[in-house]
């Protein structure tokens, strides 16, 4: 099969190119082997193009890039017992391997393709979707009429844990993001607050959720911009508050940390990843994903207020993705950027 591939094991967005001749996948087991119509893309595949990625860790991903992807069933594992059929369309989370023509992946990380959604919509919703359930509900563990703050809001996985907390029950959600036009996107999913932080003219966040919600703070914060947002993080967290860290798009490092910050309103602080997650997991959470998630979920022009969905930024032939990659590099999509396999 073709597949993407990285000259020179390593290098920028222009070292990627359409590789020939790559060994097909096989459906063993409890696999099932899918030709990909679409894939997503994600920031760790950029860190997996420049090799910084641990995914050598990981035993199931293999060195093609890629954890989401929509496509036909081809070929079922003989221990397949659930109800996937051979030319039903599907879309999934895998451990890697997604930029290709075919994959081959446990059958509990399929799900089937709802009919309100294109193969492109599709291939953009695992990865930011589960890591928005992981955040909210499983790690953050979310209550109705609970206020949170989600940072880079427009992002893949901000856009997500809007609508994912707001179907939550949750009571105010605050959200950063860095345009207008970006704070317009989070207001539309739900955010009740959108902060430009980019904007020097808009209030800072910290001051915003003291003003909103009279110096009580937010009782949840999900957190994808780490070091810069810091202590306003901690300053904006209520008596007990969880805030749970899922990227640190900003730096890691913290320096001038004081620990009081936690011990005087008993915070929580929480990490989550999802790609090193076990396939026990993983499958526990598409069945979270499927019950909470799938039946909300519907595409373009969809009532943004009762479904869920995924903003498509822009959609790329696989032949382009070089440029997918440098776009998500400038920091200027705003929701999922997809490429479609011929
Ligand atoms: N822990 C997990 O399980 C997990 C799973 C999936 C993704 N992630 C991580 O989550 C992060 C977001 O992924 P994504 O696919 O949702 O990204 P995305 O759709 O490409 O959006 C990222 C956005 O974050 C904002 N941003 C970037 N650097 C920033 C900074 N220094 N300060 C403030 N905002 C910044 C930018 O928007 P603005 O214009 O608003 O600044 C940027 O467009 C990545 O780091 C990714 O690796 C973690």
């Amino acid at each position: 099969m073709r597949a993407v591939g990285v000259r020179g094991g390593k290098g920028d967005a222009d070292a990627l190119f359409i590789e020939d001749n790559v060994a097909d996948p096989v459906a063993t087991g409890d696999h099932i082997l899918v030709r990909i119509k679409a894939f997503g893309l994600n920031r760790m595949d950029i860190m997996q193009r420049e090799d910084k990625y641990p995914y050598k860790l990981l035993p199931e991903s293999g060195k093609i890039m890629g954890v989401e992807f929509s496509g036909l069933v081809e070929e079922l594992g003989p221990d397949c017992k659930g109800d996937f059929q051979v030319g039903q369309p599907v879309f999934g989370l895998a451990y890697g391997s997604a930029y290709a023509e075919k994959i081959a992946v446990s059958e509990r990380m399929l799900m089937h393709l709802p009919e309100t959604l294109t193969f492109e919509e599709a291939a953009g919703i695992p990865e930011t979707f589960f890591t928005a359930l992981q955040a909210v509900h499983l790690v953050g563990g979310i209550k109705p009429g609970e206020s949170v703050l989600i940072h880079a809001g427009a992002s893949g996985v901000g856009q997500a844990a809007i609508q994912v907390a707001r179907h939550a029950g949750a009571s105010t959600i605050f959200t950063t993001a860095g345009t207008d036009a970006k704070c317009q996107i989070c207001r539309k999913l739900g955010a009740d607050h959108a902060i430009n932080y980019k904007d020097e003219s808009s209030r800072d966040f910290a001051d915003v959720v003291a003003h909103e919600t009279n110096g009580k703070g937010v009782d949840l914060i999900i957190d994808l911009v780490g070091q810069s947002y810091w202590h306003r993080n901690t300053a904006s967290a209520a008596m007990e508050g969880r805030i749970v860290i899922v990227a640190a798009m900003s730096g890691s490092m913290i320096e001038g940390f004081n620990l009081r910050a936690l011990l005087n309103k008993r915070l929580s602080v929480l990490a989550t990843t999802l790609r090193t997650r076990n396939a026990e997991y993983q499958g526990r959470l598409r069945d979270v994903f499927v019950e909470k998630v799938v039946p909300k979920l519907a595409g373009a022009g969809r009532n943004e207020r009762e479904s869920m969905g995924v903003t498509v930024d822009e959609i790329f032939p696989w032949q382009r993705v070089s440029d997918a990659h440098k776009k998500m590099e400038a920091n200027v999509n705003a929701g999922k950027l997809i490429c479609t396999v011929d």
